[in-house]
């Protein structure tokens, strides 16, 4: 009974297997499914597998497969669902992948090496989620992506494309998750559908031109950071903070404000040392950026929300953190399903250190025989967009769960904006202890000049830190900051001590 089962169905779970694909399995030819997750198999996949016609899904996810994905998948004609992430393999995806008109599903992401145009979905017309994220795509949209009726998620984030969004995009009904966000993309945001949609991503691109109507009626998650975006006394306030975030970074520069920040991430404003970290205790949940009305720093989280339910804000619920003076910086966090990007703006000009604490709160530690301590965070880290670390792992790097590990960083702001980006290229496991569990985390930051600053110094008076601009379902935002402007106001008045200073107390 169990043989007849491996033949259409093989599985190979987390850590459980290690080494190549025995070349054997190429001999099942009767195989129909094949699923590896979070286990050592690496290597190439072997030739053998050339065999497997029968192949209706398979899937390969945080292993260590390299080599170019093979031509002869291609053949698989059957196959309705293939998935690849985290893998090490190279581009380009094969051409012969037109032949794959059967399927529904086609994930590929974080591919190395070589590009692949979008040519080889021409075929492809029953898909309902095409994510081909970091994949190396460059080109240009299909124009005929209108055909792709049953198309549900689009995420094309995190690659080379160039041109325009078709607008043909925007007349495909079942469509409710789109991410186009970090491409070359240009042209102004079509009108039509684009309210259906529930996750819009387009950060990263050259859009310009007047916001359609949907921007202000529609209900969805929208991330429209770092376009080319321009706006006046008619539009800037439609979502507020975004003119700060386009390509140029435009609000305070050539005339710098600040030359340091610190950052509480996911908790409240804390004091250590001489470093006030403000507070970043903002619901991200539902929403995709935050710009503080002193325009001193903001966050833009991005990318695969679409799996449900993902915690952005984690608190630690088990001991405290060790390995730190400060165990209270590390009660809380904040998590990102995809990009998590803080921006430090109106920054004088010159070097800075940067400097980011992590603890691994959500894992327990490896080898304790507990079900989370199965769960690996990996993600990459970079620095005016610099890679830093790549794989950067905290346990790993810390000795073990709940210890602290600060890693230091130099870098130079020419154009007074300081970026640092948290990256997720698919590795690490994704579902333990729950779905949604990855991904980066951090606890804190801070940001100080490495030379004398003439701008910065603490201001009592101008040093609230009102938050201008969440873009949460966008419906009722307008509300929730009416809201939080009172409240932080009403507060202010009665209460000197809520005043957020800035982070030199000279
Ligand atoms: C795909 O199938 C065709 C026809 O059976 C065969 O000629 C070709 O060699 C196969 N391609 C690969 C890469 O295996
Ligand atoms: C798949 O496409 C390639 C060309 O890209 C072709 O040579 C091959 O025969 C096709 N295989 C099948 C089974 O149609
Ligand atoms: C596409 O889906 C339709 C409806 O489910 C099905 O009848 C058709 O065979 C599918 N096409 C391919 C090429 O699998
Ligand atoms: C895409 O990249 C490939 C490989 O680097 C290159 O040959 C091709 O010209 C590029 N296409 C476009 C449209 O930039
Ligand atoms: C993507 O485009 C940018 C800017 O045009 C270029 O610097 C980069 O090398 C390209 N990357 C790839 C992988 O083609
Ligand atoms: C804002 O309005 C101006 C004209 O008043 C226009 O040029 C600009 O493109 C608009 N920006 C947006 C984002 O709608
Ligand atoms: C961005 O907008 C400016 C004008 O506001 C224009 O000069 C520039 O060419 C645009 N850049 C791109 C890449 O579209
Ligand atoms: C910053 O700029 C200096 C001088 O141009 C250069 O030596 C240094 O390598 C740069 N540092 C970084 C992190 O880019
Ligand atoms: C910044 O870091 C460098 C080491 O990279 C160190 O020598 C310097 O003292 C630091 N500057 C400040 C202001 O802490």
């Amino acid at each position: 009974m169990e043989n007849f089962l491996l033949f259409l169905f093989l599985a190979i779970g987390s850590n459980n297997f290690s080494g190549p694909l025995p070349s054997e399995l190429g001999s099942l030819v009767n195989l129909e499914e094949i699923y590896i997750d979070s286990s050592g198999v690496s290597g190439e996949i072997p030739s053998t597998f050339a065999n497997l016609r029968n192949m209706q899904i398979m899937w390969a996810y945080d292993c260590s497969l390299s080599g170019k994905i093979p031509d002869f998948i291609g053949n698989w004609t059957k196959l309705t669902s293939l998935r690849f992430g985290g893998n090490s393999f190279e581009g380009p995806i094969p051409s012969s992948f037109s032949n794959l008109s059967s399927l529904v599903t086609l994930q590929i992401t974080d591919i190395n090496s070589v590009s692949s145009s979008l040519d080889f979905i021409k075929n492809m017309k029953n898909l309902t989620d095409l994510s081909l994220r970091n994949a190396l795509i460059n080109g240009s949209i299909p124009s005929n992506i209108g055909e792709y009726k049953s198309l549900q998620t689009l995420d094309l984030s995190f690659n080379n494309l160039t041109g325009q969004i078709p607008s043909a995009l925007f007349s495909v009904d079942s469509l409710t998750h789109l991410f186009l966000g970090n491409n070359g993309l240009s042209g102004t945001l079509p009108q039509q559908k684009a309210v259906y949609l529930k996750n819009i991503d387009l950060s990263y691109n050259y859009l310009s031109g007047t916001f359609p109507s949907w921007v202000t009626t529609g209900s969805q998650q929208l991330n429209l950071v770092a376009n080319n975006f321009t706006f006046d006394s008619s539009n800037i306030s439609i979502l507020p903070g975004l003119n700060c975030l386009q390509r140029n970074f435009p609000c305070n520069k050539n005339a710098p404000r600040y030359s340091s920040f610190a950052i509480k991430c996911g908790g409240e404003e804390m004091k250590v040392d001489s470093i006030v970290y403000e507070a970043d205790s903002y619901d991200l949940g539902g929403a995709s950026f935050i710009v503080l009305d002193t325009q001193k720093w903001a966050i833009s989280d991005a990318g695969l929300f679409s799996d449900g339910q993902f915690n952005t804000h984690v608190q630690n619920t088990g001991s405290q953190v060790t390995g730190t003076p400060t165990p209270k910086l590390y009660q809380s966090s904040r998590q990102s399903p995809g990009s998590l990007r803080y921006y430090g703006l109106g920054l004088e000009n010159g070097p800075y250190n940067v400097s980011l604490s992590f603890a691994e709160t959500v894992f327990g530690d490896q080898g304790s025989q507990t079900w989370t301590s199965l769960g690996r965070r990996v993600f990459d880290i970079y620095i005016q967009g610099t890679l830093q670390l790549k794989d950067f792992d905290i346990s790993k790097e810390a000795g073990g769960a709940r210890k602290a590990i600060t890693k230091k960083f130099n870098a130079n702001v020419s154009e007074n904006y300081l970026e640092i980006h948290l990256f997720w290229a698919g590795k690490g496991t994704c579902c333990i202890p729950d779905q949604g569990s990855y991904g980066p985390l951090v606890s804190a930051l801070s940001v100080i000049p490495d030379f004398k600053p003439t701008v910065g110094i603490a201001h009592k008076k101008n040093q609230t830190a009102l938050i201008v601009g969440i873009a949460v379902a966008l419906g009722i935002s307008g509300l929730i900051l009416i809201f939080l402007t009172f409240y932080m106001r009403t507060k202010r008045h009665n209460d000197d001590a809520e005043v957020h200073l800035s982070l030199f107390m000279k």
